[in-house]
């Protein structure tokens, strides 16, 4: 959970996000929502515009997570953080995002060696977790951003095939230090056979 006092998307004097079912118990809401996710997963390539901007991330977390909260594809409207790492200030979100993705420009991309791209997707990863655009769902929404420009690479990345501890230790350190982020991506990233 996220450490906010007084959160607008909280059920009051509680940490649950408020949501489409009115769940209020915390790990039934979990449970359904990561269900849901799998599903969406399942089924987002035939809805998503893959056009590498932030037009493309909000797509997918919108798909995602409509069925579960207000907010999809919406940015958050207040300051997160997380053990004492405070996100990218709300009013910033548009702005910086812009910035993020005018950095991805397929054709430049396809002439990086492997070990450059792999270092860009990393600077990427920790950009999009810095920023943080959206009340919940960061984690799943980047990580599938990334699954889809790489394919659109030639590359193959299977996020649930890596330990998420490791992804979830390795994104936290990356905001100081990228290395082992990096190494867990070069590991984890395999040349499409096309
Ligand atoms: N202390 C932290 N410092 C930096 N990043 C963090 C920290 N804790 C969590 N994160 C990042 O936030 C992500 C979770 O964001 P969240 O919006 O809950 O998305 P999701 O539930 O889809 O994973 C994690 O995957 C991790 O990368
Ligand atoms: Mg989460």
């Amino acid at each position: 959970m996220y450490d906010v006092k007084n959160s607008i998307y909280t059920y009051p004097g509680s940490e649950v996000l408020k949501n489409k079912l009115n769940i209020q118990d915390e790990e039934k809401l979990k449970n359904y929502e990561v269900d849901m996710v799998a599903f969406k997963l399942s089924t987002i390539e035939k809805h998503i515009k893959k056009t590498y901007d932030e037009n493309h991330l909000k797509a997918i977390h919108k798909h995602l997570f409509e069925e579960v909260y207000d907010f999809a594809g919406k940015y958050r409207k207040e300051n997160i953080e997380k053990e004492n790492f405070r996100f990218s200030e709300y009013e910033y979100i548009e702005e910086n995002l812009k910035q993020i993705m005018k950095k991805i420009d397929l054709e430049q991309l396809k002439k990086l060696s492997f070990d450059d791209l792999v270092i860009f997707i990393s600077q990427i990863m920790t950009d999009l977790n810095v920023l943080h655009p959206f009340r919940e769902g960061n984690g799943r929404t980047t990580r599938e951003f990334i699954r889809e420009l790489l394919y659109d690479l030639g590359y193959e990345i299977n996020f649930f095939l890596i330990d998420y501890e490791e992804i979830l230790n390795a994104s936290k350190k990356a905001v100081v230090d990228e290395t082992e982020q990096i190494a867990l991506l070069k590991r984890s990233i395999q040349k499409l056979e096309k």
